[in-house]
């Protein structure tokens, strides 16, 4: 039997609904700000760093120096990947999309570790810790063998998002690619029940694992209206060509109803706070690196974007400088968005464990919209 509403309370896509309660963060859409465990997201960006961050987002509060020592170990000890994920990564090769990729091995990592079948809380736990410590490896290494290079051996000095740009890019970063990459991937850590989070939690809701948890959030992540976007974003920088093109191209694609990738929010009506950051580094290392002409091509879309859109509420998001800024330092377009995976992981593991704590399945209702007539089976051969 279909399912029945008598007082119907319909929100196609869940909009505005609140389906959880959280201690981790919120974003504020109408102000333009996003907020970690009471901090501002600029001003961790500006003085953090990722392990921080995430043991922030895990644990509920700014680590002290042993606390921090601790949590940098343990990420550093769990690093490592097996031979035969390196193989199974090798063996997919250029034969898929990387973030399909990415979802393949940590669904067979999960399938491999015995801590999947009936995880405690405490277990559930762990296997998180150890998802955000082997992220960047994983993702440096399909990056690797996307590019047809060889893997690169764990270098256990480095921090995390330094350690991450050396597995991907075989050298270590400089200074700046270093801050940049560490502040981009604090900026991805965390952002409400976005699609992914809420994927991961969905998952975890029905007591299922971490790791099959987080195979779900990777899922929805690349799809283009979520993480996906990144990479459409920069081809569309990079097809606009130069500022000049921008206001008949965008206009076009305008008037032609498209979606232009990298702009608007379900949430934010204003300037996205993470783009406002990203912008500065993308305009910083694209003139390093001879690229301005795509920073000011970006520049004037956005101009013509708001000009034309900003009233509806459709400003840069995240995803408009970052493939800008990912791609400037090495990184090939389809590694965009494991890169955002590689930042996110916190928040997926912080939210699914703080929500299976306090565990209540999802199961919304669909508003029942087909026939209430009830028909008669008719057998196939006397069908019309
Ligand atoms: N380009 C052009 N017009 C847009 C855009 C855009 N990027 N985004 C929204 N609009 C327009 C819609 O066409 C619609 O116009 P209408 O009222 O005339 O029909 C209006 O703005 C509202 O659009 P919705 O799609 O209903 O807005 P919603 O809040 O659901 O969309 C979304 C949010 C899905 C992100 C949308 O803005 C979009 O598709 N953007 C492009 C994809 C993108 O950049 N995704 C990354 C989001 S950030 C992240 O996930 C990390």
């Amino acid at each position: 039997m279909p399912e029945t509403n008598d007082k119907p309370e319909f929100s196609r896509g869940l909009e505005g609904v609140i389906a959880a309660e959280t201690k981790i963060g919120y974003v504020d859409g109408q102000a333009g700000r996003l907020v970690y465990r009471g901090y501002e997201i600029s001003e961790l960006a500006g003085k953090s760093n990722y392990e921080e961050v995430s043991y922030l987002l895990v644990n509920g509060h700014l680590p002290n120096e042993k606390e921090y020592r601790d949590y940098d170990r343990k990420l550093k000890e769990l690093r490592t990947l097996k031979p035969d994920t390196y193989s199974l990564i090798k063996e997919i090769g250029k034969s898929a999309h990387p973030m399909s990729t990415l979802r393949t091995v940590v669904s067979y990592i999960g399938a491999k570790d015995s801590r999947t079948v009936e995880p405690n809380l405490d277990e559930q736990h762990d296997l998180g810790i150890e998802l955000i410590a082997k992220m960047p490896t994983i993702v440096g290494a399909i990056n690797r063998v996307y590019r047809g290079e060889e893997i690169v051996k764990p270098d256990h000095d480095l921090t995390y998002s330094d350690f991450f740009f050396h597995q991907a890019m075989g050298r270590k970063p400089s200074d700046v690619e270093s801050k940049m990459l560490d502040t981009a991937l604090i900026l991805h850590a965390d952002h409400g029940m976005n699609a992914s989070t809420f994927a991961c939690m969905l998952t975890i809701s029905t007591l299922s694992d971490m790791y099959s948890a987080v195979t779900s959030a990777i899922s929805a992540l690349k799809g283009p209206l979520h993480g996906g976007a990144n990479e459409r974003a920069l081809a569309l920088i990079e097809k606009v060509g130069s500022p000049e093109n921008a206001d008949k191209v965008i206009g076009k694609m305008i008037e032609n109803k498209e979606k232009i990738m990298g702009f608007g929010h379900r949430v934010y009506k204003v300037y996205d706070p993470r783009a406002k950051i990203l912008k500065e580094y993308a305009h910083e290392v694209t003139s390093m690196n001879g690229k301005e002409e795509l920073f000011h091509t970006a520049n004037k879309i956005e101009e013509v974007m708001i000009s034309k859109l900003g009233n509806k509420g459709i400003f840069p998001n995240v995803d408009f400088y970052s493939g800008m800024l990912y791609s400037s330092i090495g990184f090939s377009r389809e590694v965009f968005t494991p890169i955002f995976a590689v930042g996110r992981i916190s928040g997926w593991v912080a939210r699914s464990l703080e929500y299976v704590r306090e565990n209540r399945l999802f199961r919304p209702k669909a508003l029942y919209s087909g026939t209430k007539e009830l028909l008669k089976y008719v057998p196939i051969n006397e069908r019309d």
